[in-house]
């Protein structure tokens, strides 16, 4: 028992939070482009116009678009067998509207297929994750527009054709439940409502938040269907966040909240993109939001023809749910929910939770029963450089051995776990607060929440015990 022998080790990456060069080769302003840095206490800012003076953590990032070869090469000497990075929108269809896209973007993400491809890591793609070109936004109001779907239908096709054969798998929408709730708006759907200013206080409005939902579903459903038109190889799945909750007791009413919560934020969208079709406990919550869900003919056949091959999914905490108002208030939980009595919390009040991580991949293969990868999972911690130039980062080798073990248990409870792709392989802008100090990384960045430091790349201590890690398939952690 154990990991299976081909069983894809390896990290994940965003482009709008490493690769910079925002505005180079010809790519267009992407939603990230535009929000501000921020901090746990202070939420990023919004700015349709870019301000002069103010810092925009996405613009250089990490400078991945320069220095994806070295990259990549430390991922190579960690033995990576998979690398999850995502393609900016922005760099092949800048507006997301020109009628030809962009050679120099297409070229750049060519280049890092190759690269990949010279030390046998397979490239696993994200066709969407948090970088809706801001022209849509401007235009359309991003997913709550339904010309979204086409919009995005001609992006697929574009690199489904340009990277066939060296690409096997895609994912469609990074944490696309994300937007079940209000900070998923801007983030994830491109949506920004008169008067928001603040990345984490957004005017929210539901009603197009699960519009939008729907017409992503379509939109991912085609997309599944037309990849494996265009190539039979190709393996399309979904991505969820998955934030496990508990009934903080057992009062059969937390059972309920919980339940409740559960089937809203956790399982809804996984539901329609795994079984094609939308489950009967949303036309309560619908009804009882007032949200009235307006679809086409056709759009429910769509769905089912267009269900996923695989299940993904980010795993970093976990919270509990209780019908008891009075203990609502005062969580840290970007997830929601109560705290957890039992569990402690990341500097950013992320509860930890690794057995959460083996009961979740026992919940979603009970309900699925396709391949599942786990394709974030990480430790968010300040890092401190020693006098040496060393990292010893104890507390994230800490983390990710436990939360290994607990996948581990959950493989031989009988889970087909494909994959684990821990999130921030190497240092990057956090998406929450738009930091660089909410380090992820086996590989430290030198750069800072200020804009300065000089992009070098050093190993954590991690970088060597992953590696050990990997070489062993999970057998020495
Ligand atoms: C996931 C996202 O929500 O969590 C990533 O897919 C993100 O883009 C990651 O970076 C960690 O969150 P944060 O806010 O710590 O960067």
């Amino acid at each position: 028992m154990g990991f299976k022998k081909d069983f894809l080790w390896g990290g994940a990456v965003a482009a709008n939070q490493c690769e910079g060069a925002w505005n180079v080769d010809g790519k267009g302003v992407s939603c990230s482009d535009v929000c501000t840095g921020g901090s746990h206490t202070t939420s990023k800012r919004i700015t349709p116009i870019l301000e002069e003076g103010t810092f925009y953590p996405s613009h250089e990032a990490i400078d991945f678009y320069h220095r994806y070869k070295e990259d990549i090469a430390l991922f190579a000497e960690m033995g990576f067998k998979v690398f999850r990075f995502s393609i900016n929108w922005t760099r092949i269809y800048p507006t997301g509207e020109e009628a030809q896209p962009n050679e120099k973007g297409l070229q750049f993400y060519d280049n890092v297929i190759d690269e990949c491809h010279k030390y046998n890591i397979e490239p696993l793609i994200t066709i969407s994750h948090y970088e809706v070109p801001f022209a849509l936004t401007q235009k359309y109001n991003g997913w709550a527009s339904r010309e979204m779907i086409d919009i995005f239908l001609k992006y697929c096709k574009t690199i489904f054709e340009r990277y066939k054969g060296k690409v096997k798998y895609w994912l469609t929408f990074n944490e696309i439940n994300g937007a079940t709730g209000a900070f998923g708006g801007f983030l994830s759907q491109g949506i920004l409502n008169e008067g928001t200013k603040d990345f984490m206080n957004q005017v929210d409005i539901p009603q197009l938040r699960f519009q939008g939902l729907h017409h992503q579903f379509v939109a991912s459903a085609k997309a599944v269907k037309l990849a494996h038109e265009i190539d039979e190889n190709y393996q399309v799945g979904c991505m969820q966040i998955f934030a496990t909750m508990y009934p903080l007791t057992c009062d059969p009413k937390d059972v309920i909240a919980c339940q409740e919560l559960n089937h809203v934020k956790n399982w809804f969208c996984g539901d329609v993109q795994v079984r094609g079709t939308y489950p009967a406990y949303m036309n309560r919550y619908f009804k009882k939001h007032n949200i009235v869900i307006k679809m086409e003919d056709g759009d429910l056949e769509i769905l089912k023809e267009g269900c996923v091959d695989f299940y993904t999914f980010s795993y970093y905490m976990s919270g509990c749910a209780t019908a008891d108002e009075t203990k609502k208030s005062g969580h840290g939980n970007l997830i929601g929910g109560v705290n957890n009595p039992y569990l402690k919390a990341s500097d950013w009040g992320w509860q930890i939770d690794p057995e959460g991580l083996r009961y979740s991949l026992n919940e979603i293969y009970d309900r699925y029963q396709i391949p599942l990868m786990v394709v974030e999972n990480g430790l968010g911690a300040y890092d401190k450089l020693e006098d040496d130039g060393s990292i010893q980062d104890d507390y994230r080798i800490d983390y990710l051995r436990e939360h290994i073990v607990q996948m581990k248990e959950a493989v031989e409870d009988g889970v087909d776990l494909m994959g684990y792709t821990p999130w921030g392989c190497i240092d990057l802008v956090s998406a929450s607060t738009g930091e660089m100090a909410k380090r992820y990384g086996f590989i430290y960045v030198e750069k800072y929440d200020d804009g300065s430091g000089d992009l070098s790349r050093r190993k954590k201590k991690s970088f060597e015990w992953y590696k050990k890690v990997i070489e062993t398939n999970g057998e020495v952690l």
